[in-house]
């Protein structure tokens, strides 16, 4: 790895970064709904991250920050949101394979949240990103899996909540 670049972080707060950096180890598969310098952090800390982008340009920009860091861990994938078999394709037959699947696109959080639930292992994490704004979809009251940990909302009530497959 070239020394002189950047050290890229999530674009979350400081305190989802630093509830979920003890979390991660080097022998974690992880799956990611949208792209960007949490790939490259991930990537850094784990087996294994798959990724699933829908915008082209923001793929062009994370695809340069894997290659100049020489990442070999990384499957992206760039598909059309506006399509409905938008993620099918990747996540079919993955059942339960997933250490940490994070939620964090663009669109349709709701149904990835949804969709990532069988994919995850046991006792799984599940990430959701600005999670305060979801409250009124049910995600917090799927049987299939629980809170775990919730970062310090900022000052804009911002906060990523982690759930565990049960
Ligand atoms: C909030 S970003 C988070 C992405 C990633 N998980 C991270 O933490 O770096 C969510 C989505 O915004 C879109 N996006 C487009 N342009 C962007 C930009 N300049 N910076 C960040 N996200 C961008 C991408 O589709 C991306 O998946």
């Amino acid at each position: 790895m070239n020394g002189s670049l950047k050290n890229l972080e999530p674009l979350w707060t400081r305190s989802a970064i630093e509830m979920v950096e003890p979390l991660l180890h080097k022998d974690m598969k992880v799956f990611e709904f949208g792209s960007g310098s949490s790939t490259i952090w991930f990537a850094e800390r784990v087996k294994e991250v798959i990724t699933l982008e829908s915008s082209p340009e923001w793929t062009r920009i994370v695809n340069e920050w894997i290659k100049e860091r020489n990442i070999t861990n990384v499957t992206a994938h760039l598909r059309d949101i506006t399509k409905g078999e938008y993620m099918s394709p990747i996540l079919a037959g993955r059942e339960a394979e997933f250490d940490l699947i994070l939620v964090d696109g663009a669109f349709r959080r709701v149904e990835s949240f949804e969709r990532a639930i069988p994919k995850l292992k046991m006792n799984g994490y599940l990430l959701i990103d600005d999670s305060q704004t979801y409250s009124w979809s049910g995600v917090f009251n799927i049987p299939s899996v629980k809170v775990y940990q919730e970062s310090i909302p900022d000052k804009t009530g911002k906060k990523l909540s982690i759930f565990r497959r049960l």
